[in-house]
């Protein structure tokens, strides 16, 4: 039975890692910067080898693409390169190197699919430089305005579209992936599930719905002596209030829901000064809308009450909704057989992550793979996912893909 090459892969997700390498043995590669660029320039020489027809389009995603015997609609597979800061070696590399061993094995083997493959390293899945996430998956499947992309700043207020071009990706509309006849992603867990099955691999059934929020607390920034506590409008001890009330929000939601305060800007941001102005970041996940929104009320309830008591002025600005995703049964089913074909025990769950699966799912069936976690961490300088589970999620990978590219 054809078997990936596991020590190749390995080999490579070693490679990428060293691209951004932070001291704790993690990766920072935010998008567009230097490290982005080095890891991309590495990707492309690997497609090259690997004999792809190699593309950038105008969201700097990277399409390798790999003829089949009759130009139908292509197979896509891929996942992003970016990071988080101080992130891990596996998120999203595994499935951009995944796809690329799939290709080597299939070259090796001398396999042609009969629907072409095409290998996406997808721009900004993780939406930490450039918020929100998965934006260039999400541009290129129409849900978001191109120009709605380019102008988003860092937080030095760099743009998208001087960035990219910057750093030489900034390619043509022309090259973006279209319509396909299958999505396929490979991607570590990140979460506890399959470890506490004791399973290596798992099938996701879809992600969960996802939405961001900004909170600005506008209060007065002071001497941090002569004002007496009463007088004081302190805009940081509105946001503590809030962050504790998050925390509860999600809690009394009830799992899987979940709520995190992930950035917080402190300004002044200095010892002797009574906080004036506080921006921070709400993340709300939820397996349905209406668990999002539910939360959404009590979070703008919440603002206004801390406003009420400390006199701080607190706004609500609610910038990006990820609605969950089902993936779709044939594509599901296809990594089902797979796992049947290569005996593996196996488990269905959903991804509280998002993934740029999910745009790529308004317009072409799709579904993911998942590889356990080891601890069920991520984002993060421990994430760690053992050889054999990579090579296990790889081969169900592969299998799956000779079922929708249609090589059996
Ligand atoms: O935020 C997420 O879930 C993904 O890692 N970008
Ligand atoms: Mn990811
Ligand atoms: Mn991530």
């Amino acid at each position: 039975m054809l078997r990936v090459n596991a020590e190749r892969l390995q080999d490579r997700l070693h490679q990428l890692s060293t691209v951004g390498a932070t001291a704790g043995c993690g990766v920072t590669r935010l998008a567009l910067t230097d490290e982005d660029r080095a890891g991309r320039d590495l990707l492309a020489s690997w497609m090259h080898e690997a004999r792809l027809t190699v593309r950038v389009d105008d969201l700097g995603n990277i399409i390798g693409r790999r003829a089949g015997t009759d130009e139908s609609l292509p197979v896509l597979l891929g996942s992003h390169i970016d990071t988080v800061r101080n992130g891990g070696r596996y998120d999203g590399a595994l499935g951009v190197l995944g796809a690329l061993e799939v290709v080597e094995t299939l070259n090796d083997a001398a396999i042609t699919t009969s629907r072409p493959l095409e290998i996406v390293s997808w721009t900004n899945e993780e939406g930490v430089r450039f918020e929100p996430a998965m934006m260039s998956s999400g541009a290129v499947f129409g849900r978001f305005e191109t120009a709605y992309v380019y102008g988003r700043a860092d937080s030095d207020g760099l743009r998208f579209e001087d960035e990219l071009r910057r750093i030489g990706y900034l390619g043509e509309p022309s090259n973006r992936p279209d319509a396909a006849a299958a999505y396929l992603e490979l991607h570590i867990e990140q979460g506890p599930v399959l470890e506490n099955a004791g399973k290596p691999v798992g099938i996701v059934d879809g992600i969960v719905g996802i939405t961001w929020s900004e909170v600005t607390w506008t209060g007065q920034a002071d001497h941090a002596g002569p004002s007496p506590m009463p007088l004081r409008r302190d805009a940081l001890g509105a946001a503590a209030r809030l962050v504790t009330a998050v925390e509860e929000i999600g809690t009394r939601e009830g799992h899987p829901a979940v709520a995190t305060v992930g950035r917080i800007v402190v300004e002044p941001n200095v010892i002797n000064t009574i906080p004036g102005r506080v921006v921070m970041s709400v993340d709300f996940r939820s397996l349905d809308n209406e668990g999002l929104d539910r939360m959404m009320l009590q979070l703008e309830d919440k603002v206004r009450g801390i406003g009420y008591r400390t006199g701080v002025d607190g706004t609500v600005v609610r910038f990006w909704t990820s609605e969950p995703t089902v993936f779709a049964k044939p594509v599901i089913d296809a990594i089902a057989a797979a796992i049947d074909e290569l005996e593996l025990p196996t488990h269905r769950l959903w991804s509280g992550a998002g993934h740029d699966a999910k745009y790529v799912a308004d317009r072409a069936p799709s579904g993911m793979i998942f590889v356990r976690s080891q601890n069920g961490l991520s984002h993060c300088e421990t994430e760690y996912s053992a050889p054999e589970d990579i090579e296990a999620g790889a081969n169900v990978l592969l299998h799956a893909t000779l079922t929708v590219a249609g090589a059996r």
